[in-house]
């Protein structure tokens, strides 16, 4: 793909299209088109198995020069290994597995953590579990397939089965339903799954947007959190800006 159209997306018939899929894409978190199953086909033909780094290197690849997809990408995927070495996890709370980028990207930055990915579309979850399959992460990345919103039915499937307890959890991801950033953070506390000094490492605050959940990080500055906030650009382009949140969390 040429520099023009990886600076200037809009210069790129996939994400055009994905554009055009919006409606799809927020329903039911896939652009409607197969390139979220043709990506876990690509993966297999391309990428060394067993080898997580390379599975990443050629999720990458697929999305500048095939299809766009909403993955947290290249550049903020460096924020997230930067958190995620520093927290040196031995769990890993996900929200948001989508084809399993992220967690791969954890994964890979903590060789020895376990990692449980909450993901709604259980087509997803299934392109995930092939992806980890072939990179061979599987027995240290599980996905749940249900959201916290759900009137305690994930949460209640993490604690009886997935063995969450008080302070059990030393990194959360957050990159899903940005409405519900706040509202799942606050179950997390309640349950008391993070533990103190623990980080949550939260997506597209300013792409789509998450205003509510910055504003309440701000206003619990010092008190219950402590957030670095780093600028940087949407995925795979560099004329859309985001921002990344890590918090540490103090209570
Ligand atoms: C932006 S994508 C996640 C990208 C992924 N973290 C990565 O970087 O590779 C958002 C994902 O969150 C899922 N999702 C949306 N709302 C959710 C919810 N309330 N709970 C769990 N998953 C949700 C969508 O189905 C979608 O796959």
């Amino acid at each position: 793909m040429s520099t023009l159209s990886r600076k200037i997306p809009f210069l790129r018939w996939s994400f055009i299209r994905l554009f055009l899929g919006m409606p799809h894409l927020l329903k039911n978190w896939q652009v409607g088109d197969g390139r979220e199953a043709r990506l876990a086909e690509y993966v297999v033909a391309k990428a060394k198995q067993g080898d997580a780094k390379d599975v990443i290197r050629i999720i990458d690849e697929y999305c500048y020069n095939e299809s766009f997809l909403i993955n947290v990408g290249d550049e903020k995927g460096l924020i997230l290994d930067a958190a995620v070495e520093r927290a040196k996890p031995s769990r890993i709370l996900e929200l948001g597995t989508y084809c399993g980028y992220s967690a791969l990207r954890m994964a890979a930055a903590a060789p020895t953590a376990r990692i449980v990915s909450i993901e709604f579309n259980a087509e997803n979850a299934k392109i995930a579990r092939r992806i980890f399959e072939h990179a061979g992460v599987s027995s240290r990345v599980t996905v749940v397939v249900g959201t916290l919103g759900d009137g305690g039915k994930t949460a209640s499937a993490l604690n009886q089965e997935q063995n969450f307890a008080a302070g059990t959890i030393d990194l959360v991801f957050v990159d899903h339903d940005k409405n519900a950033y706040l509202p799942d953070l606050k179950l997390i506390m309640r349950e008391g799954w993070l533990r103190r000094g623990g980080l949550v490492v939260a997506d597209n605050i300013k792409f789509p947007g998450a205003p509510e959940y910055r504003a309440y990080m701000h206003e619990n500055e010092g008190k219950v959190w402590r957030t670095d906030e780093y600028e940087t650009h949407a995925e795979y382009q560099t004329m859309i800006k985001d921002l990344v949140l890590v918090s540490e969390y103090l209570a």
